[in-house]
């Protein structure tokens, strides 16, 4: 049914018990060699080129693989390609693409090891963060293979007269670009790419620069599961190829995360193409903020700030930026806060006793060190933690940082990386907190840590934010129990891994037919 109350999340693993951490671990280190050599997968079309290497971000030596980047020519030719591919897919069954989609989801987990192994020295990933991508990953593919059946095929019967039959079915549009990030490089990637294709869309997907492997990993993993070479094209390359395929008066649509201002170049580019009016469906970011107040339970409330700001080394778009600490609770607070972030362990990410990965590049480590050097400037740093030196003393590392503002408002921008802004508050200002959050004019995550219920109830009525936790940690939505996405400069909608998400990815028709 379209809500999935029959389905079930795919298992992760318990990295409390030992043996089976110890299975992951060696399980990974067999695994074939994780090197991949990417490039563009275009129809049948051999694509040469001259192939780059991509390092590892935890020691900014180790190479990964190589990868063939696209040129905004081969776009074109992949457009091309993927308008061919559509005629056929879009007559295929529903239940065949959603067959596909499955056959996906268990080819991922039977491949796991090696995209372990990828996700770890391709994007820095930690264990627990692998494991939680790779179950996200699969449970998009079962999902909307299962809501396709739901709701493609024969269509519905609409009430009317007598004498007359009227149908509403859904069907695929055309060639959909999915364009997608690094910081999750399976599971976004894939997110897309299953739900434009199960709609009966074909695809022409261009993976994040900083993660070509991976998806190119995914998409022969599609390939094999019975997605034709025609119908999923495959691009990676920087934003000039996306700029190309979002130009193209073809275009049937574009599902794209990553940052607003992107979004925008999308939204104008789709504006100018005097082709077809076609949905942007993106998810952006977000000043993430939580508010704490005096009757909170303050060791739950460090160890969600803890998950919620520095996992994944706080590159989620979910991630806590801004956290409103009422000031009687505000001493005490950012006191557990530096103890709990001091035992963070920065380090490889193949470790199981490592906590946090390096951050995706050196160019993201720039700036958010730069970042961090204003604040100190103008803010008082009040925690800085300890980067990995050694054998890991090149790579892209960003040590956990605590900052307490004076104003909320000194934080202006999203800052993608493990920084963890704090203001206090005075319990009668919190109209103007509620404010000051509405006006940043994002809307993806926001947490609540009170145990009043009339407290609870008034933020949650006042902002428009996507994702709100009450009482827990902001981050790591489950597929279809809490589908993700936020409104204002954080996104689109419709939410990932929700009911209405596959609709937004076809079109709807309806056949009148006099009997
Ligand atoms: N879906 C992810 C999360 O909830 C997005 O960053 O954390």
């Amino acid at each position: 049914d379209l809500y999935g109350s029959s389905r079930q999340n795919s298992d992760g693993i318990e990295f409390g018990c030992a043996a089976e951490r110890h299975e992951l671990v060696d399980g990974m280190a067999k695994t074939v060699a994780p090197t991949t050599d990417a490039k563009p997968l275009v129809g049948d079309r051999d694509v040469s080129g001259k192939a780059e290497q991509v390092l590892s971000p935890a020691d900014g030596q180790t190479v990964v693989g190589t990868v063939v980047n696209a040129t905004s020519e081969l776009a074109k030719t992949a457009m091309d390609v993927a308008s061919q591919g559509f005629e056929t897919w879009s007559r295929r069954p529903v239940e065949e693409r959603a067959e596909a989609l499955s056959k996906m989801a268990d080819l991922l987990e039977q491949n796991r090891d090696r995209l372990m192994a990828l996700l770890s020295l391709e994007a820095g990933k930690t264990l627990p963060d692998g494991i939680a991508e790779i179950r996200e990953a699969v449970d998009f593919c079962r999902y909307y293979a299962d809501q396709a059946n739901a709701l493609f095929g024969e269509g519905m019967l609409m009430p009317g007269p007598t004498g007359e039959e009227n149908r509403y079915r859904l069907r695929g549009r055309g060639v959909f670009v999915c364009i997608s990030p690094w910081n999750f490089p399976l599971a976004i990637f894939l997110g897309q790419v299953s739900a434009a294709l199960v709609a009966g869309n074909a695809v022409v997907a261009k993976a994040a620069e900083q993660t070509p492997l991976i998806a190119y990993e995914a998409v022969r993993l599609f390939h094999e599961a019975g997605v034709p070479m025609d119908v999923l094209c495959f691009l990676p390359g920087d934003g000039a190829v996306g700029a190309a395929l979002t130009s193209d008066p073809r275009v049937a649509g574009v599902a794209f995360t990553g940052s607003t201002e992107t979004a925008w170049a999308i939204n104008r580019s789709l504006a100018e193409k005097r082709g077809p009016i076609v949905p942007l469906i993106a998810e952006t970011g977000g000043i993430n903020a939580m508010l704490v107040d005096a009757t909170a339970l303050l060791e739950q409330v460090c160890d969600d700030v803890m998950m919620s700001a520095f996992r994944s080394a706080g590159q989620r778009c979910s991630a806590l930026r801004l956290l409103f600490a009422q000031a009687d609770v505000a001493d005490d607070l950012l006191q557990m806060l530096e103890g709990a972030a001091d035992e963070l362990a920065l380090g490889d990410p193949r470790s199981p006793a490592t906590d946090i990965g390096p951050v995706i590049d050196v160019e993201a480590r720039d700036g958010i060190l730069a970042h961090v050097e204003y604040m100190q400037d103008t803010q008082t740093l009040r925690y800085q933690g300890k980067t990995p030196q050694g054998a890991l003393s090149d790579g892209s590392w960003v040590a956990p940082h605590i900052v307490e503002l004076d104003r909320a408002e000194a934080l202006t921008k999203e800052v993608f990386g493990p920084v963890l802004h704090v203001v206090r508050y005075q319990a009668k200002d919190i109209d103007k907190v509620l404010e000051t959050i509405a006006a940043s004019g994002y809307g993806l995550t926001l947490g609540v840590h009170s145990r009043i219920d009339a407290t609870v109830k008034k933020v949650v009525d006042r902002l428009s934010v996507g994702n709100v936790y009450i009482n827990r940690n902001t981050i790591g939505a489950v597929v279809g129990t809490q589908p993700f996405g936020g409104s204002g400069l954080s996104g689109t909608g419709p939410k990932a891994g929700g009911p209405a998400y596959l609709q937004r990815f076809a079109l709807e028709q309806v056949v009148s037919i006099n009997t």
